[in-house]
């Protein structure tokens, strides 16, 4: 769930459908159960609420991409639009669950607080999302075309990738006991790294015009081709995850604010 909502579900779906497949061990993290109430804070498409309603919980799922919000309300799921800095619940679930989102949060510590309070006394909140250096070679690749070309402007990296030591502190300075906490390399197959920029990176060059855009991505591509793709691998990108679990131990953190 990225600060802007223009993400459309079925090229996601055709492209990108390696981010649920690949979340199973989150998943297995959550360990939902029958009855348990669950918010999925960015939830795509809906493809892990459906997974985790089979169980017999009970998703509210909220992503800031009304297209991904439509698709997971067809899936029957009930579904909001809404970011992870604006979650409106107060002591309403007993876990929040979050999938390759957080490091679109550049406020940090307000969702975690938010996240915080939507939980109620002895939740938990399990994610995943991109931990330090994740995609490095991707980022440094697309500094250096900006670098090339200052007609572009500043490269303006929509991302937060923190070490687990500095995520592990914000959770505790908000009153959450970290049980858990790890940083993963997962190095991942994509299809084609032109529709990943499509996908995941078409923010950072939309002020451009569309043939700069093209411009940008072929370059970008031709810089990644020596380091990420091989004929036997095809494209592998350098990801990073940050893994945890915290626990929510007293009710509210207003009184201490
Ligand atoms: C990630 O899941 O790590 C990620 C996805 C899109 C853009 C940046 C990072």
């Amino acid at each position: 769930m990225k600060e802007t909502n223009d993400w459309n579900a079925n090229n996601y779906n055709k492209h990108a459908d390696f981010v649920s497949i690949l979340a199973a061990p989150v998943v297995k993290l959550l360990n939902p159960k029958k009855d348990e109430k669950i918010l999925d804070l960015g939830c795509g498409d809906g493809t892990l609420a459906i997974d985790m309603e089979k169980v017999g919980a009970k998703i509210v799922a909220v992503d800031l991409s009304e297209d991904m919000v439509k698709k997971t309300n067809e899936k029957g799921i009930e579904a909001y639009v809404m970011s992870a800095t604006k979650l409106i619940f107060q002591n309403e679930f007993d876990a929040v669950f979050s999938n390759a989102v957080l490091h679109w949060v550049k406020e940090p510590e307000i969702a975690i607080e938010k996240i915080y309070n939507s939980l109620k006394k002895d939740g938990r909140f399990i994610a995943e999302f991109g931990g330090y250096e994740n995609i490095k070679h991707l980022i440094d690749a697309m500094q250096i075309v900006f670098d090339m070309h200052p007609e572009y402007g500043e490269f303006d990296n929509p991302w937060y990738f923190p070490t687990q030591e500095e995520y592990k502190q914000l959770l505790q300075n908000c009153g959450f006991e970290v049980t858990y906490i790890e940083i993963i390399p997962r190095p991942t197959k994509i299809d084609d790294i032109s529709n990943w920029l499509n996908i995941f990176a078409n923010g950072i060059v939309s002020h451009l015009t569309s043939e700069q855009q093209n411009n940008f991505n072929n370059e970008v591509r031709e810089i990644l081709k020596p380091i990420i793709y091989s004929q036997k691998d095809g494209w592998v990108v350098d990801y990073v995850r940050l893994r945890l679990r915290a626990e929510k131990r007293r009710l509210e953190i207003e009184n201490r604010i």
